[in-house]
């Protein structure tokens, strides 16, 4: 990676005022890593630039088409100033995944981690310290080509932009309203629902707007072809907790994500002895488990949310109660932010220090 610095980043009394209130993807730091891909030459020109506009031909052909991925991860202050990101191998595989369904290059993971850590050292003094709070990181791939054939792209662009971050719905932690969304499908079989490509997320906008007017948060999408069966919120994985030590979760079938933080979720819900299960969940059998006492929490996760109670389940008429902000989903949410920022021993290695 050649670094340059034109012009100058921001002094460090300019980047405190941000960090005293980050909020969620509002603010970016002084940096960018960008790696090019063109099918003749491979992937080349590593480099770290400053943080800036993009300079793209109106004919490119991710504004056409959509031919993109990305990822999601945070960089985590330790209290002895070193920073670590957490499982960047796995993020680099689900990348590389998303590219091939989307038919786009893969990128070797060493020179996906790499372009992680020269962007966190050029931009180590953005990273937040305060209790939930870290240094998103968001990877993309997209199509630059100028041209408006449908076929996959001849030259691609990798880049890496950070964000400082606190809580993703703002303010304290509490349970989310979430909109059961009746109207839009996210995903089914064969389409692109495994894949974070930025479409899937178009696609939600709408049931996220529906959701709002509502007065949820979020939005959550069944499965289009068994009725009542869960499938995931607009960004974010989900799950319920049991009165007889079980974690549920919908099975990955090809058209949920393979969240990273929801593996991580089942690996330490396993560690404190529940059992997990992953299969169809239908909002039957949420329902009735609310009402008998049955299901006795509900959150969702994801590395932006990290792990949130879920409120109110508001699905037209009907709601399913919320059941506030439980002990498991309280217990999993700080021995992940533990491993996290290294209070609590990595003892699954998931840490990578930047
Ligand atoms: C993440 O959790 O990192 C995501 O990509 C989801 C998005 C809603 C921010």
């Amino acid at each position: 990676f050649e670094i340059s610095d034109h012009p100058a980043p921001r002094s460090a009394e300019q980047i405190q005022k941000v960090l005293a209130d980050p909020g969620f993807g509002v603010n970016f730091t002084d940096h960018t890593a960008v790696i090019d891909w063109t099918d003749q030459d491979g992937w080349h020109n590593a480099r770290v630039e400053p943080y800036g506009p993009i300079t793209l031909d109106p004919a490119a052909a991710v504004l056409h088409y959509s031919q993109e991925v990305f990822e999601g991860m945070k960089a985590y202050l330790h209290s002895d100033g070193s920073i670590y990101t957490f499982r960047p191998h796995a993020n680099a595989a689900r990348m590389n995944k998303s590219a091939r369904r989307m038919a786009l290059p893969e990128l070797d993971e060493h020179d996906f981690v790499a372009s992680l850590e020269q962007l966190v050292t050029a931009d180590k003094a953005w990273v937040p310290g305060g209790e939930g709070e870290a240094l998103y990181l968001r990877p993309f791939m997209f199509a630059t080509e100028a041209f408006l054939g449908v076929r996959a792209a001849k030259e691609v662009s990798y880049r890496v932009i950070a964000s400082p971050a606190g809580n993703y719905f703002g303010g304290e932690l509490k349970p989310v309203r979430i909109w059961v969304s009746r109207d839009y499908v996210r995903a089914a079989p064969g389409g692109t629902g495994e894949a974070k490509t930025g479409g899937n997320y178009a696609g939600s906008l709408v049931a996220q707007q529906q959701a709002a007017e509502k007065g949820c948060q979020q939005v959550l999408f069944l499965d289009p072809l068994h009725e009542n069966a869960v499938e995931e919120l607009g960004g974010m994985n989900v799950f319920l907790v049991t009165n007889d030590g079980r974690l549920l979760t919908p099975e990955l079938t090809g058209t949920i994500l393979e969240g990273i933080t929801r593996s991580s979720v089942i690996q330490l819900a396993k560690d404190r002895g529940l059992t997990v299960e992953e299969r169809r969940i239908t909002l039957d059998e949420w329902d009735q488990g609310v009402r008998n006492g049955q299901i006795t929490e509900a959150f969702a996760c994801g590395t932006a949310a990290v792990i949130t109670p879920i409120g109110e389940l508001v699905d037209g008429e009907h709601s399913i109660a919320s059941t506030g902000t439980g002990e498991v989903t309280q217990a999993l949410r700080e021995e992940l932010l533990g491993i996290q920022t290294g209070t609590v021993e990595d003892r699954h290695g998931w840490l990578h220090r930047l």
